[in-house]
């Protein structure tokens, strides 16, 4: 199996605080990579230097191969899909509006991919019919969260970013959004980086667990493997 992205002896400090010290990863194609640790111990930063909104100190990163430091962060981010916690739909656009929001500011087009809305949310097992012209006010947390994942596979990039994106939710709607989010991945074979300080949860949807601790990862393998 190629590598989707690997972290050689990355760092990340703020002034003399080392938030990421010496971090050595490789996160194979296609797998739901899950890191897992208390909160504050960088997962979030972590994440954030995959995609380029936080840039490191020293060290490097390849996105299938290549160095992300030599890639436009536009270009490179139009090839993973970003997923966070409150997921910030427009309250004043519809769930159609919001998920083809980021294709149409880059395309420029005005017309909205209706055939592409309605394939994403029933992916994400929302009826698009009942849901397709609503507004995110009309949506509980879960079905929120459901339109937060088809807005981030619209363009349907390789690398999927979840940033503890089923925290917010009751536990049940929970269990839920994990069981598709794996069902999900056996369809489309995403790579998937997950944050979570739960272990419960990262047990439940990980092909792989990576427990970190005050910037450093302790422990990697399949769930099965770590303790
Ligand atoms: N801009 C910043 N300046 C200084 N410290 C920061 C900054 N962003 C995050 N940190 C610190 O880095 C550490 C890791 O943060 P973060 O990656 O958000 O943790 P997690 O997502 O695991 O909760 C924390 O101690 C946090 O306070
Ligand atoms: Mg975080």
């Amino acid at each position: 199996m190629r590598d989707a992205i690997v972290f050689k002896n990355v760092r990340k400090q703020y002034g003399n605080y080392v938030v990421i010290d010496n971090l050595n990863l490789s996160i194979p194609e296609g797998n739901i990579v899950v890191f897992v640790g208390p909160s504050g111990c960088g997962k979030t930063t972590t994440m954030k230097m995959i995609n380029r909104l936080i840039e490191y100190t020293s060290g490097m990163i390849l996105v299938n191969g290549q160095d992300i430091r030599e890639v436009d962060p536009v270009e490179l981010r139009r090839g993973i899909g970003y997923v966070i916690q409150q997921i910030g739909l427009f309250p004043h656009m519809t769930i159609a509006e919001n998920i083809s929001l980021v294709p149409r500011l880059k395309g420029g087009k005005k017309a909205i991919d209706i055939h592409k809305v309605n394939q994403l949310l029933e992916m994400v097992g929302l009826d698009p019919e009942f849901y397709r012209d609503r507004y995110p006010a009309e949506l509980s947390g879960g079905q929120q969260q459901r339109v937060g994942v088809a807005r981030a596979l619209m363009s349907d990039p390789p690398i999927i970013l979840m940033d503890e994106p089923f925290s917010a939710l009751d536990p049940i709607t929970r269990e839920q959004l994990q069981d598709e989010l794996i069902r999900l991945n056996e369809e489309l074979h995403k790579t998937i980086v997950f944050v979570t300080h739960d272990m419960d949860e990262a047990l439940k949807i990980a092909d792989q667990i990576i427990v970190m601790q005050n910037g450093k990862v302790v422990q990697q393998g399949k769930p099965d493997q770590v303790w």
